[in-house]
């Protein structure tokens, strides 16, 4: 039997209401309404996302957004240093691309009525790991996406050819004849929904609720990627899944983001005895420094490589961020937003070490791209989390997933207009067949219950160290719950969420399991070194089917 089956569910043309338009797009966030505004407006536009419009990981981002900014740096700069915390697997035309870019985009934002943080009149620029430079534009302190946000739904509201639909969740993408010609969608007072479009793009975010310890937002459950698969685009690299080193900890609490720039302005990492095991064995006092690339600074996935390393060691369930030493008003002033979340648990941040761990933050692998945004499957774009573009190679830069979505946001919009207007302007159903139900009812599946499993299993077995026996015993747990759920029909999100976990789960699994190296964010025990003879720039593509 073909498995993953095609469709989730049962749906035939003649059964659902149909909605036209020249370009979908799947995703709310940063990447799909920069999408939405490179549309130029002779076109029609729907942009669907699963929640409120308000609701995308994109408003969650805390740092800020890279790029170069300031006289004292260089383009040069910031290609070498995505490319190094990449680990040898970017795409270095991608990378020129997007930085050349990053500055005209942030331009944009401006322009769109973004307020970034100012010092003396200027663009304040803070730093985070694996930057050489001061070069992260940020808002509000700590709440940069929540401003990005702001200003460029702002601008999609204000555009009449862009239609927003919200609480509108994505089934499955449509395909006739090799080609993507919309999707299936369920929105609560229409039922399934068939949405036909010229192009779709897809900019439906990343899948951390796969892991029970993660900094992303309830809907960032791989639906877009599990939805390309099921329509045969090609996914890669799905063995990358970046953990952020600092969330904050308190057991029975959900997890919160503590962002990078804590550190970049200077915070301190310490064991539990109070030890900075960022530090090499004897610092040296350029050790001590507060450099670029040195210590706490480091990129993300040797920091969270590390502070597993010391959870282990110590015993200890968390290691601190200890801020004590920076100036009370600039902590306050700089991060108001981690200070106020950290007070609800009686943590003044300018004086109490703050508990954290690493948590899963980006999958850095996803629906294969090219240049341009475009996948492997005709009429169908993918841009930001959701995609592999070649931009972060097996490491993400911090801070560079923002620039990443407007930059490929803006290069799916253009692609897909250009697309769609050199398509015949004829709006019919294509001649779908109906898709026959999979036979089990799901009535008897405690969805909340495997989900749960799968979360605990992941952090388990497929965490931020791995080895060959964990994953085998991962991928058994995991066949099995997908060879008793995936061939089931469920009626609501959180089923189809479900089901579209454990597809990611099982290709990442797969891709762990077969790359047999170390290298950023994916961690062998069995195999600690780069193999760089059997490995180097080598990208994983996922089988285009699985043994069921
Ligand atoms: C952070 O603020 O640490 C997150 C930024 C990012 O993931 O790039």
């Amino acid at each position: 039997m073909a498995f993953p089956p095609r469709y989730l569910t049962s749906f035939g043309p003649r059964q659902t209401p149909h909605f036209f338009t020249d370009v979908l797009i799947i995703g709310g966030g940063i990447a799909g309404l920069r999408a939405a505004l490179a549309i130029p407006a002779s076109m029609n536009v729907l942009v669907v996302t699963k929640d409120s419009i308000k609701e995308s990981n994109s408003a969650y981002a805390q740092g800020g957004i890279a790029g170069v900014m300031s006289p004292e740096d260089r383009f040069e700069n910031h290609i070498e240093d995505t490319l190094k915390a990449g680990a040898g697997l970017c795409d270095r035309e991608v990378v020129e691309l997007v930085v050349r870019e990053a500055p005209e985009q942030i331009g944009d934002l401006i322009r769109f009525g973004t307020q970034f943080d100012k010092e003396n009149g200027q663009l304040a620029l803070t730093q985070e790991g694996g930057h050489s430079h001061r070069r992260i534009v940020h808002a509000l302190g700590d709440a940069t996406g929540h401003e990005v946000m702001r200003a460029i739904i702002e601008r999609a509201r204000q555009a009449s050819h862009i239609r927003l639909w919200d609480r509108t969740c994505l089934i499955d993408l449509l395909t006739y004849e090799g080609q993507c010609v919309g999707a299936l969608v369920h929105r609560p007072r229409f039922g399934k929904m068939s949405i036909w479009a010229k192009q779709t793009i897809l900019a439906s975010g990343g899948v951390g609720v796969v892991y029970r310890e993660t900094t992303n937002p309830p809907i960032a459950t791989g639906d877009g990627m599990a939805a390309a698969y099921r329509a045969g685009a090609q996914l890669r690299d799905m063995e990358f899944m970046q953990f952020h080193p600092t969330v904050l900890y308190v057991a029975g609490s959900s997890r919160y983001l503590i962002s990078e720039a804590v550190r970049g302005e200077g915070a301190y990492l310490r064991d539990v005895n109070g030890r900075r095991f960022m530090l090499p064995p004897n610092p040296t006092p350029a050790d001590l420094r507060p450099d670029p690339g040195r210590a706490e600074l480091q990129p993300r996935d040797i920091v969270a490589q590390a502070i597993f390393q010391c959870m282990e060691e110590t015993q200890h369930p968390n290691v601190y961020l200890d801020l004590s030493h920076l100036p009370p008003e600039r902590v306050h002033e700089r991060f108001p937003g981690i200070s106020k979340v950290c007070r609800t648990f009686g943590l003044d941040i300018t004086r109490d070490p703050i508990p954290v761990r690493p948590g899963a933050h980006y999958m850095v692998g996803g629906v294969t791209v090219d240049s341009r945004g475009h996948s492997t499957l005709p009429g169908l774009w993918a841009a930001g989390e959701v995609s592999s573009s070649g931009l972060h190679g097996a490491n993400r830069l911090a801070s560079n997933s923002l620039v990443e979505g407007l930059v490929f946001g803006a290069a799916c919009g253009r692609g897909a207009a250009e697309a769609a207007r050199a398509m015949p302007d004829r709006f019919v159903v294509p001649p779908l067949e109906y898709h026959v139900p999979p036979c089990e009812s799901a009535e008897r599946v405690d969805v909340t219950d495997m989900t749960n499993s799968l979360r605990s299993l992941m952090v388990r077995k497929m965490g931020i160290v791995r080895e060959r026996k964990s994953l085998l015993e991962a991928e058994r747990s995991v066949r099995f719950w997908c060879r008793y759920a995936l061939g089931r029909e469920f009626r609501n999100r959180a089923g189809w969420e479900l089901q579209n976990l454990l597809l990611i789960a099982r290709l990442m699994i797969q891709a762990a399991l077969e790359r047999t190296e170390s290298r950023g964010t994916h961690f062998r025990s069995d195999f600690p070194e780069r193999r760089e003879s059997e490995w180097g720039q080598r990208h994983l593509d996922c089988p285009a089917q699985l043994p069921d």
